[in-house]
């Protein structure tokens, strides 16, 4: 009976030690980027071209906070309820006395076959005042995507010219130097996203 318990006592530690690195194991790598470790990897420069026609670069919105995301117009389901989610989620965050003047939403086409200037103008009629659409050749779209680690590609086909576009679909917000602060995925609601800007971006 003694020595049972002795195992038994002997053999807690090792129990725990076996949690935390099964903790530890699950913790790292399945989600990526990881919200406290990202800054590094998620940001950069681009240089494409608005829903009027008019060259835009990432260098001109420095100073003030960028909400990035990366999607296609003719997107079925998935980028419409993320761009309402962040459209309501902006709406919350002024009327709750957010400095809505300090945060630029950047809607960016990984579809730019399809999603010419005009195609967004019109798109972006749906949603958010404040979001404006970028565009640009496949090389400067790749480049953009690969800064943000944003993973894209054509899909299934259907209809007689249609296609889907697979894409991650992560609403990246970034501070007034252009790195990463932080990022949203659709198990973020609206009210959780507008908490999240008034403490980042805060009140006018
Ligand atoms: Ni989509």
């Amino acid at each position: 009976m003694r020595n049972l318990r002795l195992i038994f006592w002997a053999l807690v530690p090792l129990a725990l030690l076996g949690l935390g690195l099964t903790l530890v194991m699950r913790g790292g790598g399945e989600q990526a980027p990881v919200r406290e470790t990202g800054e590094a990897l998620v940001g950069g420069s681009f240089a494409l071209v608005d829903q009027t026609g008019a060259r835009r670069t990432s260098e001109e919105f420095r100073g003030g906070y960028m909400l990035v995301y990366f999607g296609y117009t003719f997107c079925p389901d998935v980028c419409p309820l993320d761009l309402h989610r962040a459209s309501v989620a902006l709406d919350l965050f002024e009327e709750q006395g957010g400095a809505i003047g300090n945060i630029q939403p950047i809607f960016i086409s990984i579809d730019p076959a399809r999603d010419t200037p005009a195609v967004l103008a019109e798109y972006l009629q749906n949603f958010h005042e404040r979001f404006i659409g970028l565009t640009g050749t496949d090389s400067e779209i790749a480049e953009a995507a690969g800064a943000y680690r944003v993973y894209y590609q054509r899909g299934e086909d259907y209809g007689p010219d249609g296609y889907l576009m697979d894409h991650s679909n992560i609403i990246y917000l970034m501070g007034p130097d252009g790195k990463y602060v932080t990022h949203f995925t659709s198990e973020d609601t609206a009210p959780t996203i507008a908490g999240s800007l008034l403490s980042h971006v805060g009140r006018r």
